[in-house]
């Protein structure tokens, strides 16, 4: 049997909510990943630095015992955050950077901030204390198509900021476009992109394909063909640039099939195998380790992972859904047939 063996992966973009959502969901992440950067977008979001400090501590009670895992705390940043607060974020080891949401942008972000032109104190501070800044690259003109909404936010605010703060550390998440692709490779290497396997597997056709489709819709939404091409050419080019940021978004089945369905989809099931599944098929599996487990760290400036973890090439069919709390959620690729099997951590 086929079997892929690499340096263990992490996750550098993931939702895990809190309380019952949060004990159902953190163990699939656990299971493939060391380390994840945890998305600070709680219902109250996490602002101050003892919201990150008790957030971690809820996650941390929450492992499994004999696993290890370290979740790497994020701050949401508002129209009210400081520079003081960044100067002290930066002197907090567990916390690993700031997240800017647009407000309005997605789920939670209604207190986010309302012009990314009126923070660029927040960024000078970033810069000064080296702080890598998180964003979610879209813009909430509701003037703006919202598949251009990646595009507008670039040419609109990005590459200003950019400009500006000529070594701020960026990540452009969830990046869905060919010009995000774009517009980071051709910034220098403080800008990098982390991508979601549902944008390296599917198109905006899915969301429709034989009706409405809402366990497929997430923000930014999924795009055209040519964009998905884009962002699998990225993954696949061994380009340090782009690397692994699964965004999976637990939500439960009343939430997404509902008449206002929220946006997220639950990939830490399968996560690594969803993006094995993307790469073989572009016949470029050899690059998974290096998009997976190297270039994250490498750019948050942390140690690789030393231990390492196997996939095999057996099929399996994800299942219909899994228990969440009192509910149950649907994961991305319900019913579907995988051909890469996470068979666990090489001891
Ligand atoms: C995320 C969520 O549900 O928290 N949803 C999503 O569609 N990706 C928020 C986000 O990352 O935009
Ligand atoms: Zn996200």
């Amino acid at each position: 049997m086929q079997s892929i063996s690499m340096t263990s992966p992490d996750d550098w973009h993931l939702h895990l909510r809190d309380g019952a959502i949060l004990s159902a969901v953190l163990p699939h992440t656990v299971n493939q990943f060391r380390r994840a950067v945890v998305m600070p977008n709680l219902p109250r979001p996490v602002t101050s630095i003892a919201d990150a400090l008790c957030y971690r501590e809820r996650i941390i009670q929450r492992i499994q015992p004999g696993r290890e895992f370290q979740p790497l705390m994020t701050l949401y940043l508002t129209d009210a955050t400081t520079p003081e607060l960044v100067k002290e974020a930066s002197k907090t080891d567990c916390i690993i950077g700031f997240k800017l949401y647009p407000a309005g942008a997605t789920t939670n972000s209604s207190s986010g901030v309302s012009d990314p032109d009126r923070i660029y104190y927040l960024y000078e501070a970033l810069e000064k204390l080296d702080v890598p800044l998180l964003i979610h690259a879209e813009v909430t003109d509701p003037q703006i198509d919202i598949f251009d909404r990646e595009k507008a936010f670039i040419s609109r605010h990005l590459a200003e900021i950019v400009r500006n703060f000529p070594k701020l550390r960026i990540v452009l998440e969830h990046a869905t476009t060919e010009d995000a692709v774009q517009f980071v490779e051709d910034c220098s290497p403080r800008v990098a992109a982390t991508l979601t396997p549902q944008h390296l597997l599917y198109n905006r056709n899915i969301l429709f394909s034989g009706g409405i489709r809402p366990h497929h819709y997430c923000l930014p939404v999924l795009k055209r063909e040519r964009h998905r091409k884009a962002l699998l050419r990225a993954a696949t080019s061994g380009n340090p640039k782009f690397f692994l940021g699964t965004d999976s978004a637990p939500h439960s089945i009343s939430q997404k099939e509902s008449a206002c369905g929220c946006a997220g989809c639950f990939t830490a099931h399968a996560a690594l195998e969803l993006y094995a599944e993307a790469f073989e098929r572009v016949g470029a599996i050899e690059y998974l380790e290096g998009f997976a487990s190297f270039y994250g760290p490498d750019f948050y400036r942390l140690p690789r992972n030393t231990d390492r973890v196997t996939l095999q090439q057996k099929n399996w069919t994800i299942p219909e859904s899994y228990p969440l709390g009192n509910e149950s959620i649907v994961p991305l690729g319900a019913g579907q047939q995988l051909r890469w099997t996470f068979s666990g951590r090489e001891s």
